[in-house]
């Protein structure tokens, strides 16, 4: 930990009540609910969005003005919650900009890493002396034994099982901000699994930046990858869907293609990330897969799970990407048919390859391309949205609707569904029959509760 500038001020009062705004990706959110539960377990009360003893704001630096973002919400900050507050920067904003933040915004008491949040607390009491309090340690496990054990959960809940990246892409941030690739105990996840489900919640999402690079050792001490962890949970009673998120190509074992097709638990549903249809961008992202080897492997998924719904991310304007590199990007996902994605345009990261790579792609190429591609994702969205209609399935209700009466709950091919009908509740499971589909979202007829 370095305290790097003057004291500001006398000693502050503790805070008492804290906010918590999350950026960016699951893994925050996850990120976010755990620094929520430990402030809970210092004592202190989650304020509602405005006047907070403690902001932290969890940040994401994935992409474009991800730091500028964050210093204009800062300057936000003390309108919303009065000039005593005291300001903790977390996330990977912090760990890629570390002091210079408290040099840029005196208001910023303290930056924090997204793998040393465990030490928030003794943070908050260094900084009531007015040091600004700066800890960027990757330390691997270390947070995840400091936390409290306890844990609150949703209906579907987040479990992150592994952080870290070493597959070092030449465009990402990841493996400098989230440090090396580590994987959790099986223990330990079996046990948080447990616990949230003990809690109340019925769906599990396991998170990693490379979650099917997880391995561990099972209660027998074998070697386990994710297929075997996720095998583990569909054993524990109560817990109904198993999801997991996100993964590389290159760690879709033959195993984990097995379970898609004979874990009745593990949802119907694959997130895995392409970015480009040309192998020569391919090979420039260091991405160590082709085209061809990632269709084969979503070829093998569907062989054994012909319902899978499919998502991926994609990249446009890479350095060097011509028109015929795009195309092979748009023939892609011709031949895929995505029911969903993501897709960006390339956004150079201080301190990656390729933000120093020739042949940087101009702003309005860059457009129409991410213009054309999104037309077509989004057409082959509204196509699996239709292509479901007349089909039964249980959601999983998770959250209340726009409209009065309207529950709005998650598919088995994680569309959102919109359901009216009384006596339903937050956390229900009901059985449907799919209506209409959109492009965005489905809706249907209540057949009957699943459980309560
Ligand atoms: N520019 C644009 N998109 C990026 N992503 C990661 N880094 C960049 C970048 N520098 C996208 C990738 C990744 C997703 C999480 O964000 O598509 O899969
Ligand atoms: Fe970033 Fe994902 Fe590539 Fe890792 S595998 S460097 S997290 S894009």
């Amino acid at each position: 930990m370095t305290n790097d500038s003057p004291a500001k001020s006398a000693e502050r009062a503790a805070p008492k009540s804290y906010h918590v705004q999350n950026f960016g990706c699951q893994m925050n959110v996850y990120d976010g609910a755990r620094i929520s539960e430990m402030l809970d377990d210092q004592g202190m009360t989650a304020a509602a969005k405005e006047h907070a003893d403690l902001v932290v704001l969890n940040t994401c630096h994935i992409r474009e003005k991800a730091a500028e973002k964050v210093y204009s919400e800062i300057g936000r900050i003390r309108k919303k919650h009065g000039s005593d507050a005291m300001v903790a920067v977390a996330g990977c904003v912090a760990q890629a900009e570390g002091a210079e933040i408290t040099r840029r915004s005196k208001s910023v008491d303290i930056v924090v890493g997204p793998q040393a949040y465990h030490k928030l607390p003794d943070m908050v009491r260094g900084a009531r002396n007015g040091q600004p309090q700066v800890d960027l340690d990757l330390p691997g496990l270390d947070k995840f034994d400091a936390l409290p054990r306890a844990r609150k959960s949703s209906p579907s809940s987040f479990l992150t099982v592994q952080e870290g990246c070493d597959k070092f892409c030449t465009y990402c941030v990841v493996p400098y901000t989230r440090g090396e690739e580590i994987s959790r105990g099986f223990a330990a996840l079996v046990d948080e699994a447990k616990a949230l489900v003990d809690g109340g919640a019925k769906e599990i999402t396991l998170l990693g930046q490379n979650v099917n690079a997880w391995s561990g050792e099972d209660h027998a001490g074998r070697a386990v990858g994710l297929p075997g962890l996720i095998r583990a949970l569909d054993k524990i009673e109560g817990l109904h869907r198993i999801r997991y998120t996100t993964s590389h190509p290159n760690d879709m074992t033959g195993e984990l293609i097995a379970a898609h097709g004979d874990v009745s638990k593990l949802m119907p549903y694959l997130h895995l990330p392409v970015q480009a249809g040309s192998n020569r961008i391919l090979k420039a992202m260091n991405r160590s897969h082709s085209a061809e080897s990632y269709c084969d492997i979503l070829r093998r998924v569907r062989e054994v799970r012909p319902d899978i719904a499919l998502s991926g991310d994609f990249i446009v304007g890479f350095p060097g990407e011509s028109d015929a590199d795009f195309e092979a990007t748009m023939q892609l996902v011709r031949e895929v048919k995505y029911a969903q994605a993501y897709s960006f345009k390339y956004s150079p990261r201080p301190g990656t390859p390729a933000a120093t790579m020739d042949d940087q792609i101009a702003p309005e190429v860059m457009d129409e391309r991410l213009q054309r591609l999104q037309a077509l994702l989004s057409e082959q969205q509204l196509a699996f949205n239709r292509s479901v209609i007349g089909r039964e399935c249980d959601i999983l209700l998770e959250r209340t609707g726009k409209l009065d009466g309207q529950l709005l709950g998650k598919t088995p091919w994680l569309q959102s569904a919109h359901v009216n009908m009384p006596g339903l509740a937050i956390g229900d499971m009901v059985r449907i029959r799919i209506t209409e589909g959109r492009h965005s979202s489905v809706s249907g007829e209540v057949l009957n509760e699943v459980s309560a």
